[in-house]
């Protein structure tokens, strides 16, 4: 696949994904969007494939959504194409997605990571929601997701003052899993993801699923849904093959990786 704003490549079976705008801070418009959400699409429905790293440049994740390219637009032109739906698309993926975000992750840059799975932050990386600046809001699920991953008073804080948020904040504050050497932040994605898969692909994507399931239905309907999948999990192959290398004190192969 020929890309113009971003790079794929495989390492082994991590698919790593880096945003590449430069000139532009790595700014989310439309092209890159549909492009990020094609090939991370392909990566979800390739066997080969067990994970993803998405990340972008030293100086910036992403500067945020492209403010060149919204400015002079209006409601009707924004709602009839119901701008940044295609966003949507990239949660669906049930494929695990680490976000490597080295310098700045703000407005939809922030948006994007927090769609991902996990965040591992550079020491060097600054959140925020800075689009009370620019006389709007967050548009593709900041409002929202930021609130569920630090509360309700760092939430209200950066959307309401704009302010950066940065690495050690962040992990305090449960926004990222991990902080690490800048200069190490993609290395150091590229090897949880290749953990994550050198597991069976099929029981990865339904922990996902679980996991998501907390972010939609209250505990006990969630409950239920976890366990109802885990009953599932025993009809798979993957499952006998884990639990038998465990008890022959053997590594798994699974088949599905
Ligand atoms: C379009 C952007 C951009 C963006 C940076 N650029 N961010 N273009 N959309 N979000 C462009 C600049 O215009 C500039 O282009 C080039 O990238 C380099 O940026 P500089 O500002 O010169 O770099 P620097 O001085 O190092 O400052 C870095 C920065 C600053 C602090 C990150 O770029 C900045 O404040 N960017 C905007 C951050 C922001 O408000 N993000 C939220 C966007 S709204 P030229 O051509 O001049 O070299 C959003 C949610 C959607 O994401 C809601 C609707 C708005």
């Amino acid at each position: 696949e020929q890309y113009e704003n971003i790079l794929v490549e495989r390492r082994g079976r991590v698919g790593l994904v880096t945003l590449n705008r430069p000139e532009a801070l790595n700014a989310l418009n439309k092209a890159l969007m549909d492009e990020l959400v094609a090939a991370v699409s392909a990566m979800d429905v390739d066997p080969e494939v067990g994970a993803v790293v998405v990340t972008g440049s030293a100086k910036a994740f992403a500067a945020g959504a492209d403010i060149k390219e919204m400015q002079s637009k209006g409601y009707m032109e924004m709602y009839a194409a119901d701008w940044f739906r295609g966003w949507e698309d990239l949660t669906r993926l049930r494929i695990p997605i680490v976000a490597a975000v080295s310098g700045f992750a703000l407005g939809g840059g922030c948006e994007l990571a927090m769609m991902c799975d996990f965040i591992i932050a550079g020491d060097n990386a600054k959140f925020g929601q800075p689009e009370i600046n620019l006389g709007v809001i967050p548009g593709m699920g900041g409002s929202q997701r930021l609130t569920h991953a630090v509360g309700k008073a760092k939430a209200m804080d950066m959307v309401l003052t704009g302010r950066f948020m940065g690495a050690e904040e962040a992990e305090r504050a449960g926004l990222v899993s991990r902080v690490v050497p800048a200069a190490d932040v993609v290395e150091e994605a590229l090897k949880a993801a290749e953990v994550i898969a050198s597991k069976s692909k099929p029981v990865a994507m339904v922990a996902k699923e679980a996991v998501n399931a907390a972010f939609e239905v209250g505990l006990a309907q969630g409950v239920l849904f976890e366990r109802r999948v885990f009953h599932s999990l025993f009809a798979t192959e993957d499952q006998k093959e884990g639990m038998a290398a465990f008890s022959e004190k053997r590594t798994p192969e699974f088949k599905h990786r």
